[in-house]
């Protein structure tokens, strides 16, 4: 997954992802839907870019969990004070629950199948608080997907100098996504290559998986943080 580049993950994303504008977005909207909310878990939280706004911009406690180790160490630096852990979103059981569970930016596309993603949904129910919301920014649905193209990145930084080249791919129902990193400093040039998979999950496997894992109350929003789309969800008080 992201392991062949993680240092390259900011440079890269705050290029052309607004992380401040997505979590203004996303404080508007917690105050519009869970009021009382303070203490946040962002899963497959990255770097930590949105816990670090969250907290200094909004005032959130937000701790994080995600499976590249390079980027817990990130994000603990940013945001020293929280706590993130290493681990799977789809079978993880912390000594904390939350008012509020975030998974942004389609990280839930890498858990590859409707069993993992029912198993994640779990997770997150087990780690709510009554009253509490999960709101969940999916990756492509399947006719969304538009296989066959290159997309280009390119960003500069003091002497360093990085060309990504993506291509999608498909194959049944999973997306296939390559990387192509050039990345040039004094040094020289180096190549670097990475591979992701992400399931096209439709609508109707989300929310099937949502309601097997005890989430009463399901909203769409087609449009979302950045066109992606996004889930609103709740348990109605229960836990
Ligand atoms: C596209 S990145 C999004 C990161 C961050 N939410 C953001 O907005 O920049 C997807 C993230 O999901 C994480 N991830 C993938 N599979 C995971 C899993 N099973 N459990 C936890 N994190 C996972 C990856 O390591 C990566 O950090």
């Amino acid at each position: 997954m992201f392991s062949e580049a993680p240092e390259l993950y900011d440079l890269i994303y705050q290029s052309f992802k607004d992380y401040g504008a997505e979590s203004k977005q996303i404080a508007g909207l917690l105050a519009a839907e869970a009021p009382e909310a303070r203490a946040v878990l962002d899963v497959g939280c990255g770097t930590g870019e949105h816990a670090r706004y969250l907290w200094e911009e909004h005032g959130y406690q937000v701790d994080g969990l995600d499976l590249e180790p390079a980027f817990i160490e990130l994000a603990k630096a940013k945001v020293p004070q929280a706590s993130f852990w290493h681990g799977d979103m789809a079978d993880f059981s912390l000594d904390a629950t939350y008012d509020v569970i975030l998974c942004l930016f389609s990280a839930i596309g890498y858990l590859r199948s409707v069993d993992r993603l029912e198993s994640a949904f779990r997770c997150f129910r087990r780690h709510l608080n009554p009253n509490g919301v999960v709101l969940v920014e999916p990756w492509f649905e399947p006719e969304a997907w538009l296989p066959g193209r290159t997309y280009l990145n390119t960003v500069e930084q003091d002497d360093l100098r990085v060309v990504r080249l993506s291509h999608s791919g498909v194959r049944d129902r999973m997306s296939v996504v390559t990387f192509h990193y050039l990345i040039g400093s004094d040094e020289g040039i180096e190549h670097r290559t990475e591979h992701h998979e992400l399931a096209l999950f439709t609508r109707a496997e989300t929310m099937d998986c949502f309601a097997r894992a005890g989430f009463a109350a399901v909203r769409h929003d087609p449009k979302g943080l950045i066109g992606r789309g996004l889930y609103i969800a709740r348990i109605e008080g229960e836990r």
